[in-house]
């Protein structure tokens, strides 16, 4: 009988933590916008939000952020969809001139493959545009997409690989996201400055973008007074193993940038002149 009642509670352990992982959407996320354009199925699991000639829709994390690794599954809009942004970052959205923001955008595609873009802002500071074709199609299935964030390096991830490191590099003077960041998502009009010149396809509406994954590992913090308990090493995404890239990971984020990625603020003239981080050759690794 005892060894049932182990038994019992072993399996009630194991459940719970699977559940963990598979949260419902409320739980940690609200509508901002565009209730009318967001559907929500198998009971929270999956959010769908959409956009067409009305309106766009976003959404945003209950919480305030100041560490944590953030990851989310997303499937974009499959169809011709140039100029429509689909967007999942991290963000200060208080509004103070001190802006700090960690974003992965993709801006549609019609006809070629879709670009993804990142980018990172730092005391009001943007203007690190990084854009890639990745090695599948992000419109035909769901795959992760990660934002590691500690006190000493920020990773982007895409599934396992990580696509851009942005190390923490305050002691020569380049700024470093210090705020505490909600996660948002939207889907919205970006024709003009995301369609490459091309016009929306208006024909092809609604536009619809999927996604799952609503558990958060961050570390939560109500203002900027309290951040220093997320950064406790004892949180894992703190941990020293996460301090850096190891030589596998390294590695995979070298052959990314050289075999997909097509643009970087860094090989441009202003880039390389505007950001001191540009003109260190250390800053990747
Ligand atoms: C939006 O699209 C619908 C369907 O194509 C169309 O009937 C409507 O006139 C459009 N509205 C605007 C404001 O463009
Ligand atoms: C950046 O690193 C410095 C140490 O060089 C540290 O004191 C600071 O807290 C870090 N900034 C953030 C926002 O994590």
């Amino acid at each position: 009988m005892e060894k049932r009642f182990f038994f019992a509670l072993l399996l009630t352990a194991v459940v719970n933590a699977s559940r963990a992982n598979d949260v419902s959407f409320d739980q940690n996320y609200h509508i901002t916008w565009g209730n009318s354009h967001v559907t929500s199925l198998n009971e929270g699991r999956e959010i769908h939000i959409s956009m067409d000639n009305v309106s766009g829709a976003g959404f945003q994390s209950n919480a305030r952020y100041a560490s944590g690794f953030f990851q989310m599954k997303l499937k974009i809009p499959n169809k011709d969809s140039a100029g429509v942004v689909t967007a999942f970052y991290l963000i200060d959205n208080k509004g103070e001139g001190d802006h700090d923001e960690l974003d992965f955008e993709f801006l549609g595609s019609k006809g070629q493959p879709c670009t993804l873009q990142t980018n990172v802002f730092a005391n009001d500071k943007g203007g690190r545009e990084q854009r890639y074709h990745l090695w599948f199609d992000p419109t035909a299935d769901f795959h992760t997409y990660g934002i590691l964030w500690n006190q000493h390096q920020i990773v982007f991830y895409v599934d396992n690989t990580p696509i851009r490191v942005s190390k923490n590099i305050s002691n020569i003077g380049v700024n470093y996201p210090s705020q505490t960041l909600v996660i948002q998502a939207s889907i919205w009009d970006g024709e003009g400055w995301a369609s490459n010149g091309r016009k929306l396809d208006w024909s092809q509406q609604p536009f619809t973008a999927s996604f799952q994954g609503f558990n958060v590992d961050g570390c939560q913090s109500l203002e900027n007074s309290n951040k220093e308990q997320c950064y406790d090493s004892s949180l894992w995404w703190n941990g020293n193993t996460y301090w850096g890239l190891d030589p596998a990971k390294q590695k995979a984020l070298e052959d990314a940038r050289a075999e997909y990625m097509f643009e970087d603020y860094c090989s441009s003239k202003e880039g390389k002149y505007g950001h001191k981080e540009c003109q260190i050759n250390t800053f990747f690794y």
